[in-house]
This record gives structure tokens, sequence and C-alpha cells, in this order.
């Protein structure tokens, strides 16, 4: 272990513009870059992953230049990444830095994992309700079928 507090370099390179997701549990850091479609992506795109926290042991973060994310987009990443800062930066400095929320309601943009549901049968775009269940963990209820499904369930559309 490093015991001469020194300060030491940066572990991912700092951007110029555009968005950095911050505090990203460490085992979901692939799942949001693909879930944004960052793995297909062509713009500048830094990321790393369990790497040390103080806050939460062990996290990820993810930086791309030019882009700044829409809210559906934002309550993507609140779903797979409840922990995560969203950070956007203009001309190095950062110009706005919030948590993400979990939005109440998710819709179109997750499957229902049950294959009988109406959603998955007709062309009827889903509906969810975000609800905890008694330990505390987000589920999504379906508004058609009514079954739940926790985080490892979710896929999306
Ligand atoms: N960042 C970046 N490019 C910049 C400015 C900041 O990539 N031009 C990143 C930093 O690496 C950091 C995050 O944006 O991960 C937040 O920046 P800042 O608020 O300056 O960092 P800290 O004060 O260390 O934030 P925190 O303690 O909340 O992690
Ligand atoms: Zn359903």
């Amino acid at each position: 272990m490093n015991m001469n507090h020194k300060r030491t370099e940066l572990k991912v390179s700092a951007i110029r513009n555009g968005t950095v997701i911050d505090h990203i549990p460490a085992d979901n850091t692939f799942q949001v870059l693909k879930m944004l479609n960052l793995d297909e992506s062509s713009r500048q795109i830094y990321f790393g992953t369990n790497l040390d926290s103080k806050k939460y042991g062990k996290k990820g973060i993810i930086k791309i230049s030019n882009k700044f994310f829409e809210n559906e987009e934002i309550s993507k990443i609140a779903l797979v990444a409840p922990s995560a800062t969203l950070i956007e930066i203009k001309d190095y400095e950062v110009t706005k830095k919030e948590k993400v929320n979990l939005p109440e309601t998710v819709e179109k943009i997750v499957k229902c994992f049950n294959p009988k549901c109406v959603t998955n049968i007709q062309n009827i775009p889903t509906r969810f309700q975000v609800i905890e269940d008694h330990n505390g963990q987000m589920k999504l209820a379906c508004h058609f079928c009514e079954k739940t499904m926790g985080e490892k369930l979710i896929e999306f559309l």
C-alpha cells in the first residue's frame, strides 16, 4: 500500500466537453456501456472499472466526449446504476453535477420478461411502475401482466 500521501494521477483523462458518468457500481460498468450503445459509438470514450471509491468500495466511470444525455437515457442509466452521478463538462469545467433519479414509471424502453405478456404478443408499448420490494430492491411491475422483475431480468428494447 502507498503510505506517502502523494497526490496520484487521475486514473482516467479529463475531457474538454461531454458527460462523465461516475459512481457506477463496478459490476454494471459494461452493462451501462452496452445499454447506451457506447460499444458501437465512434465518439471518444474513456472508461474505467473496479476503481477505488471511498463511498462505494469499487466503482466504474465512463467519460464520453461531446455527448449530453436526454431524460430517457438518464432514466435508463438510473435503472442499471442508481448510485450514478452525471457530470457535464464544458470547456474542461464541471457545469452540472447531479445524481441520477429513478423515474416513477418506465415506458417503452424495457421489455417485459413474461413471454405471455400482451406487450410481447401485440405491438403495444411497454409500461412499468418502479417499485421497491420488501428488501428495498428496485423492481419493475408490468402495467399489463402485473409480473415484477428485478435488475437482473431487465432487458432494454
Ligand atoms: N472530469 C473530467 N474532465 C474534466 C473535469 C472533470 O473528466 N475536464 C471528471 C473528474 O475526473 C471527476 C468528475 O469529472 O471524475 C467530477 O469532477 P470534479 O467535480 O472536478 O471532481 P471531484 O471534486 O473529485 O468530484 P467527486 O469528489 O464528486 O468525485
Ligand atoms: Zn408484462
